[in-house]
C-alpha cells in the first residue's frame, strides 16, 4: 500500500501531538477520570464502534487483563477501516503485527515462551557488570566537562548499547538503529501530523534488512546471543516461523530502546524538579529501586496501549461494542487517587507503587528486568558523576508522541565535578 494513498485523518486527532498536553498531559488526565473516564473520542468518521480512552487504575487494569480484548489492534474498526494509514512494514504483516506484542493466545503464548527461553533473568543478570562499564564510560567525559545532556549522551546510547549487544549485532552499528528506530516510532506522529511516513517505512526496510543478514549468519554459525538462541529454539522444535523470527528480533531491538531512555531521561527530570528526593535519594541511596518504580509511575515512559474489543464487554458502566478501540491509558491510570493516596506528589520513598507502567497480564513487558537493571545502574552512575547534578537553564521540550513520553534533551550541569 503506497503511503501516498492515505486517507485523511480523523479530526482532532492532531491536536494531541503538540501543545501544551504534551509538555503535562496529567490535568487532562485528571479531569477525564472525575467527568468521563471511559471517554469517547470526538472522531466520527469511520471508525465504527468508536475509540474509547480509560483513565482508571482499575479500568485500565482490567482492559489489559480480560481477554475479549484482543492485542491485535486490526480487529478494531478504526484500525481495520483506516489500515491504509498504517504503513505495512512498520505496522503489517511485514512489520509488528507479526510480532507478540500484537498477538493473542495461542500463537502469543507459543511466541512469548520461546523468547522467555531464550531472554533468561540469568542472561539478563550476567549483564550488570558491562552495563556498569557502558554507563562509566559514557559519563566520562561529560563529568570532566561538568556538563551532559541526558538523552543524547548518556540514556539513548546506554540501552541501545545494551540491547545490540544482547541481540548479538555490533554495538559498533548502535547509532544507526537509533535512528531507525527514531524514523519508525515518530511513524504514528507522522500520520497524525499529516507529514510523510517513507522514513518510517525506510528505517524498517533497512532494519528488517539488516536483521536478515544477521540471522542468516547466526544460523550458519551460532554465538552466545539472542539471536542465536532463538534461531536454534526455531531450528529444536520448528515452532516460529521465518516471519516471527524476524519481527520477535525488530520489536527487542525497538521495545528496549525509547522506552528505557525515557524512563531514565523521564526520571532525571523529575530528580531535579523536586529537589527534596534528589537530596534524600542522596542520602538514602538504599531508596533507588522504589525511586525507580516511583520514575515509571509518576512520568510513565509508555502512556498507554491499544486494545480491540472482540465481543460486547461492560468496562467501568460503559458497555463497548465489538470493534471498538481501547487505549489502555497506562500514564493516566497511574496518577489515580483510588490506588495511589497524593497521585500527583513524586516520591522516591513510596510504598505499594502499583503502576501499570510495564502493562499487565499476558503482554507484562518481557524486559522489565532488563528495563530496572539499566536504571538502577544509569542512576547511580548519574549520581556518583555529577555529585551537584543540575538543570543547565537549556529550554526543555518533549518529543511530539503521546504515547512514548520523553524528552528531545536535557542538558545537566555539575557544579563540581568528580
Ligand atoms: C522502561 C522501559 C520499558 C517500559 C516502560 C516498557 C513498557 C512495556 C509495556 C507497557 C508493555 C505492554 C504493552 C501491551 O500490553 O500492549 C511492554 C511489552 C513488551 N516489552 Fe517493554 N518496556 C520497557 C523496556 C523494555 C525492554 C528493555 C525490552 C527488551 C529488551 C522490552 C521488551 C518488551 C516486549 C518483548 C514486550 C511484549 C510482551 C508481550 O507482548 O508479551 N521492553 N513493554
Amino acid at each position: 500500500m503506497s503511503v501516498e494513498s492515505r486517507a485523511p485523518l480523523p479530526p482532532g486527532i492532531p491536536q494531541v501531538f503538540s501543545g501544551p498536553l504534551l509538555e503535562n498531559p496529567y490535568p487532562l488526565y485528571a479531569s477525564l477520570r472525575a467527568s468521563s473516564p471511559v471517554f469517547q473520542l470526538p472522531i466520527p468518521a469511520d471508525v465504527g464502534a468508536g475509540v474509547f480512552l480509560l483513565t482508571r487504575h482499575a479500568d485500565v487494569h482490567q482492559a489489559l487483563r480480560d481477554a475479549r480484548l484482543s492485542a491485535d489492534r486490526r480487529r478494531s474498526h478504526a484500525i481495520a477501516r483506516n489500515r491504509q494509514v498504517l504503513p505495512r512494514q512498520v505496522m503489517g504483516e511485514e512489520g509488528l503485527f507479526r510480532s507478540m506484542l500484537m498477538m493473542d493466545p495461542p500463537d502469543h503464548t507459543r511466541v512469548r515462551g520461546l523468547v522467555n527461553k531464550a531472554f533468561t533473568p540469568r542472561r539478563v543478570a550476567e549483564l550488570r557488570p558491562h552495563i556498569e562499564t557502558i554507563a562509566k564510560s559514557l559519563l566520562a567525559e561529560p563529568a570532566a566537562a561538568r556538563k551532559l545532556d541526558v538523552i543524547g549522551e548518556f540514556s539513548a546510547p546506554l540501552p541501545a548499547i545494551v540491547i545490540a549487544e544482547l541481540l548479538g549485532v555490533p554495538a559498533e552499528d548502535h547509532p544507526q538503529f537509533r535512528r531507525w528506530a527514531a524514523a519508525i516510532v515518530a511513524a504514528p506522529t507522522a500520520i497524525a501530523s499529516g507529514t510523510e511516513v517513507l522514513a518510517a517505512q525506510r528505517a524498517i526496510e533497512s532494519l528488517n534488512d539488516y536483521l536478515r543478514a544477521v540471522i542468516a549468519e547466526r544460523r550458519a554459525q551460532p554465538r552466545n546471543d539472542l539471536i542465536s538462541a532463538l534461531v536454534a529454539a526455531q531450528e529444536d522444535r520448528d515452532a516460529l516461523s521465518d516471519a516471527e523470527l524476524l519481527a520477535t528480533s525488530l520489536l527487542l531491538l525497538l521495545a528496549g530502546h525509547e522506552t528505557t531512555t525515557n524512563l531514565i531521561g523521564n526520571g532525571t527530570l523529575a530528580l531535579l524538579r523536586h529537589p527534596d528526593q534528589l537530596a534524600r535519594l542522596r542520602a538514602e541511596p538504599e531508596l533507588l529501586r522504589s525511586a525507580i518504580e516511583e520514575m515509571l509511575r509518576w512520568d510513565s515512559p509508555v502512556q498507554g496501549t491499544l486494545r480491540a474489543v472482540t465481543e460486547d464487554v461492560e468496562i467501568g458502566a460503559v458497555t463497548l461494542r465489538q470493534g471498538a478501540l481501547v487505549i489502555a491509558g497506562i500514564g493516566a491510570a497511574n496518577r489515580d487517587p483510588a490506588v495511589f493516596p497524593e497521585p500527583d506528589r513524586f516520591d522516591v520513598a513510596r510504598r505499594d507503587n502499583r503502576h501499570l507502567s510495564f502493562g499487565f497480564g499476558a503482554h507484562f513487558c518481557l524486559g522489565a528486568p532488563l528495563a530496572r537493571l539499566e536504571a538502577e545502574i544509569a542512576f547511580r552512575a548519574l549520581l556518583e558523576a555529577f555529585p551537584k547534578l543540575a538543570l543547565s537553564g537549556a529550554p526543555i521540550s518533549h518529543r511530539p508522541n503521546p504515547i512514548l513520553r520523553g524528552l528531545q534533551a536535557l542538558e545537566v550541569a555539575s557544579e563540581s565535578p568528580s
